[in-house]
């Protein structure tokens, strides 16, 4: 990637009421970050907000357009003649929505009147006439979902792979629009087992690809009335899920489900984050490898995973200056290092790609520290500056080491959360695993979940990287097909064996992240002060939880919190807090992640128009 310098605006559109342009082929995200327009939202006080994650997951973006609000401009093209308002406050964007309480119901614990996006589930059992029936349905076009569609095809499976974002590959295997100007961001050597499985998804004949289209709510796994399956129940129909995108809101009925939903950057709350211009490292990356713009000219990277010296070195690339690049954690010593090295075995594009990149990062003269993290966000409407300290060696902050850098952009990466939601909304069963990311789905040998016929992939269970992404993505499209009838016998065990090999193999990697870079997350709790915010949606501080915990003791459940204070009860619905709420509760009451629980998942895990519910109300299962 060369020097992205300023785009050329040319998409007329109506921006706040008045007529412009902004540059076309990229998201409307990172179209108003390219014009210096950083504010998508306003929160409750006014106080400007800017996109995050630039992944579709935190609904800082949301802005109106055409009149529909919480569009997420980050997954929102630019289109010619759109008229976008951003500057919503989120009573406004909300218009339903009244903060008192009304009766509980199932599935709606709270009593809360429904937001625009909210709905109430209804399992059903029915077939709905927007029904489409598949072999195979998997959510989410990976490298998990990629890998695991080719293999099922290939068999002579029908799949049908969702995806909300506009093209195949993922989180790491992110392009741009073809059409828009520009080197390829996947043409350097790390990504050419990407390139194979992208081209070898698009020539393969059986795989239909919906892009634009998000997996909201899995249905007929349940049969309770509170929405579960009782233990022991048999369970009805098999999984329905529902999907929106540009045809409205469908049903589809697979015969197997396969969840590839990935992982998203934990979220860090620190005095400060909600400033425009603080992203994860992810979303710097997302807008620059899927919309060739930088989130900043001047940008400090902090955290704890080697992610941050990729991105680092692609922003050197694109033009960008790098302040600093700040890592929490001390360097590994030679045990760590030797177990690392073995466990890198195999995984040579990794290796170089690493070398090149603190290469790149030398010669740019850019500083890597270790022991530093980064403890306030500085500036008014949007960043100014970071400020950065020392830490010991259990991450504490050393007092009297601040220094402040100039920079208009910061990004945080301390490793990935899993997304679960969608799975355990299903039921799945998901486990704690703080060094895999958090909650994990529970799963075999085959991928198989704890539902029939849902089986998961990818970092959903457990974050271990792509390559261990595209090794459980073909065992679990290996075991579909088994279970389909469409494979079996000789060839089918010469495959089995492959594939649980590269399993086995890949899955080292996972062991490594955990022995060099695994977040410290009781420390990184000190970073907030009692006014930071650790609810972005719902703006609940983290003074907010301290008393909602001391003031009923016997409460330590993320969901008995999230009753007392509404956090997680936003559009994101408990993505950006919940990680945070689980760290701080651990650290207030004493009791584990286990004990604490994941924030419910309901349907819809993301929030899709009224209007579209409304409009297939008769069709939904
Ligand atoms: C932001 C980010 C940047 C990364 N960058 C790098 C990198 O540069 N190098 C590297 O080695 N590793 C990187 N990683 C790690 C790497 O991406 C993962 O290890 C790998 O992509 C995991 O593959 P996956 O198939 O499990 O999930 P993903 O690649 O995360 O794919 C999941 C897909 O599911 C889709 N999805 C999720 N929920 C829904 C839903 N409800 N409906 C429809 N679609 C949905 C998403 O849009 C996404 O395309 C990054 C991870 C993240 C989160
Ligand atoms: S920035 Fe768009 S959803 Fe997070």
């Amino acid at each position: 990637m060369s020097d992205l310098g300023t785009p050329h605006a040319d998409t007329p559109v109506t921006l706040d009421g008045r007529r412009t342009s902004l540059p076309g082929g990229r998201s409307l995200a990172a179209a108003l970050i390219a014009i210096g327009h950083p504010a998508t939202r306003l929160d409750r006080a006014g106080r400007p907000r800017g996109p995050y994650c630039a992944m579709g997951v935190c609904f800082e973006c949301a802005v109106t357009v055409d009149g529909v609000p919480l569009v997420r401009a980050c997954q929102e093209p630019v289109r010619a003649g759109m008229c976008v308002e951003t500057g919503t406050t989120p009573d406004r964007a909300h218009p339903g929505a009244t903060r008192t309480r009304g009766t509980p119901t199932p599935g709606n614990e709270t009593g809360d009147a429904p937001v625009p996006g909210d709905a109430v589930e209804s399992p059903g059992t029915g077939e709905s006439t927007m029904s489409e029936r598949w072999d195979l349905v998997v959510v989410g076009a990976g490298p998990a979902g990629l890998a695991a569609a080719v293999t099922a095809a290939r068999h002579g499976t029908r799949v049908l792979v969702v995806d909300e974002q506009a093209r195949p590959g993922g989180q790491i295997w992110r392009r741009p629009d073809p059409a828009s100007p520009g080197p390829d961001p996947l043409a350097a050597h790390a990504y050419a087992a990407g390139r194979a499985l992208l081209a070898e998804a698009a020539a393969t004949s059986g795989i239909t690809f919906r892009h634009g289209t998000t997996a909201w709510g899995v249905f007929g796994t349940r049969t309770t009335p509170d929405g579960f399956a009782a233990p022991g129940s048999p369970v009805p129909a098999g999984p329905r899920l529902a999907v929106h995108g540009p045809a409205g809101v469908q049903v589809l009925l697979p015969r197997a489900l396969l969840l590839t939903a990935g992982a998203y950057d934990l979220p860090v709350p620190y005095p400060g984050w909600t400033l425009p211009g603080v992203l994860t490292v992810g979303g710097i990356q997302a807008l620059l490898k899927g919309h060739r713009t930088l989130a900043g000219r001047r940008v400090v990277l902090a955290g704890s995973h080697p992610l941050l010296i990729v991105v680092a070195a692609q922003l050197v690339h694109a033009g960008a200056e790098v302040a600093e690049v700040a890592f929490a954690q001390r360097p590994p010593g030679p045990g760590v290092l030797a177990r690392a090295l073995g466990a890198l075995a195999g995984n040579g594009p990794k290796v170089a790609e690493g070398i090149a990149a603190l290469r790149t990062l030398r010669r740019a003269g850019v500083p890597v520290r270790t022991g530093t993290v980064v403890v306030r966000a500085r500036g008014e409407d949007r960043v100014t500056g970071a400020v950065l300290a020392r830490v010991d060696r259990d991450w504490r902050v050393e007092s009297g080491t601040e220094r402040h850098v100039p920079c208009d952009a910061i990004g945080t990466g301390f490793g990935f959360v899993p997304s679960t939601e969608l799975a355990r909304q299903a039921g799945c069963e998901a486990t704690w695993n703080g060094p895999a990311g958090g909650w994990v789905l529970v799963h075999d040998e085959a991928m198989r979940t704890s539902l029939p016929d849902i089986w998961a992939a990818g970092e959903l269970t457990g974050v271990a990287g792509a390559e261990h992404a595209v090794a459980t993505g073909r065992r679990a499209a290996l075991d579909i097909c088994r279970s389909l009838g469409v494979v079996d016998g000789a060839a089918l065990d010469r495959e089995l064996r492959t594939a649980r090999r590269e399993v086995a193999a890949t899955g080292r990697m996972a062991e490594l992240l955990d022995r060099t870079c695994a977040p410290d997350r009781a420390a990184l709790t000190e970073l907030a002060d009692d006014d930071t915010q650790l609810c972005r949606c719902e703006e609940v501080t983290f003074g907010r939880i301290r008393c909602a915990v001391r003031d009923n003791p016997p409460q330590a459940t993320a969901d008995a919190i999230k009753l007392l204070t509404r956090a997680g009860m936003g559009p994101c619905q408990g993505r950006m807090c919940g990680p945070a709420l689980t760290a701080l509760l651990q650290r207030e009451t004493g009791v584990a992640p286990a004990g604490i629980g994941p924030l419910a998942a309901r349907a819809p895990v993301k929030p899709i128009p009224m209007e579209a519910l409304a409009r297939a109300h008769d069709d939904l299962p």
